[in-house]
């Protein structure tokens, strides 16, 4: 059982490295947001602070690394690299599904190593909601929690990557139960997250009330599991999986939806991903309301070739954050919060039909 886990684990690893599994036909939204340039930003770039507190943790950037690997000697040095590149970068992150390791604790250092690497960052451990369905309960996510003495816990959800690969868990009856019994009492904050097809208001609304800390909406337009799956079924030379896959390719509530909707409807810090591959884009979805911005994809590549080429990756992408606040005339993240944002094109037609308001980030500010 956890050879074949570790097996398509290394599976999906190779494939995102070497085969195109981004969306094709969807996209994120971002082109669709305008930040409102200004020609008079009465800042001065080099004091702008793009430091953040979220989850009682102070972040040098608005910046999380997304969960993606664990469980295998190639999956501990990425885990290491990544781990040792925001410990420096004062950033955070989060680690695979560590159900490998809870079945087999020889792969537990392969996890562990991330708080090695990282004593102070702020750490996510992570688990697939489909496992609480079938038993997993507050004893697992601790044990999880502990393995890395992580700061966060993190649920995925994985409805469409269960459905197109061939060993998936599709049963996900009474999974909002399942969630419910580990956030009552959990010492730490427990975060739900997607893994590439967005969340809706209605979901959103269903996992606050049942007390999650955070949510991180994962949205379409970035990496697609539906991709992932057609790969390794053409490999694989099963000829349904795979048309299953391009057929799904493309599936999901694209991101700046699912942040629009989940931010102007629940409370609870809201965590963009899915997709996000620039400082501009980041600075979009904080101009929308979010807490933190995460990515997986982008920093996976620079993990195997080492610590430099993560470091690089990352700093390009805050400065161009800090760019980015200097044309809108933000010192702060707290004022790029405020700053107005325009939404055209299929994204407005989106938000009009499901009765969203993309009205409130483009007047802000409006005087004249
Ligand atoms: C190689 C790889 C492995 C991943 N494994 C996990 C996982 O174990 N648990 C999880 O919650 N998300 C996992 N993800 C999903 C990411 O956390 C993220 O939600 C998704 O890739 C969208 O972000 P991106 O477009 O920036 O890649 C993985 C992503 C990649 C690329």
């Amino acid at each position: 059982m956890t050879n074949r886990i570790e097996e398509r684990k290394n599976d999906h690893l190779e494939i995102c490295l070497k085969e195109n599994v981004q969306a094709k036909r969807i996209t994120t939204g971002f082109e669709e947001l305008h930040l409102v340039h200004k020609a008079l930003p009465e800042i001065n770039r080099r004091e702008i602070d793009l430091s953040i507190e979220v989850f009682n943790h102070k972040f040098s950037a608005p910046l999380i690394i997304e969960s993606m690997t664990g469980g295998s000697p190639k999956a501990a040095r990425i885990n290491a690299v990544i781990a040792e590149a925001v410990e420096e970068l004062g950033l955070g992150m989060g680690v695979g599904s560590q159900r490998a390791a809870l079945e087999d604790p020889t792969a537990e250092k392969t996890f562990s190593i991330v708080r090695e690497k990282a004593p102070n960052a702020f750490i996510m451990a992570n688990l697939g909601a489909p496992q609480l369905v079938e038993g997993y309960g507050a004893k697992e996510a601790r044990r999880a929690v502990e393995m890395l003495d992580a700061d966060a816990l993190t649920i995925h959800l994985n409805p469409l990557q269960e459905a197109v690969q061939p060993e998936g868990e599709t049963s996900y009856e009474g999974v909002l139960e399942a969630i419910e019994k580990i956030v009552k009492g959990f010492d730490v904050p427990v975060i739900v997250k997607e893994t590439g097809c967005g969340i809706a208001a209605a979901e959103a609304k269903q996992l606050e009330a049942i007390g999650v800390a955070a949510i991180d909406v994962a949205g379409a337009g970035g990496t697609s599991w539906a991709a992932v799956e057609y790969h390794r079924a053409k490999n694989q030379m099963d000829e349904t999986r795979q048309r299953l896959g391009e057929a799904f390719w493309d599936w999901g509530i694209p991101t700046v939806a699912s942040l629009i909707e989940v931010t102007q409807r629940v409370s609870v810090p809201v965590i963009a991903s899915g997709g996000v591959r620039s400082g501009i884009d980041v600075a979009k979805a904080l101009a929308l309301g979010a807490a933190i911005v995460g990515l997986a994809y982008p920093v996976l590549d620079p993990a195997v070739h080492g610590i430099e080429e993560v470091k690089k990756k990352l700093q390009a992408i805050v400065e161009e954050l800090r760019n980015t606040m200097f044309l809108v005339g933000a010192d702060s993240i707290r004022k790029l919060k405020n700053t107005p944002v325009v939404v055209t094109g299929k994204m407005a037609d989106w938000l009009s039909i499901r009765g969203f308001e993309p009205q409130i980030y483009a007047r802000r500010g409006l005087s004249i």
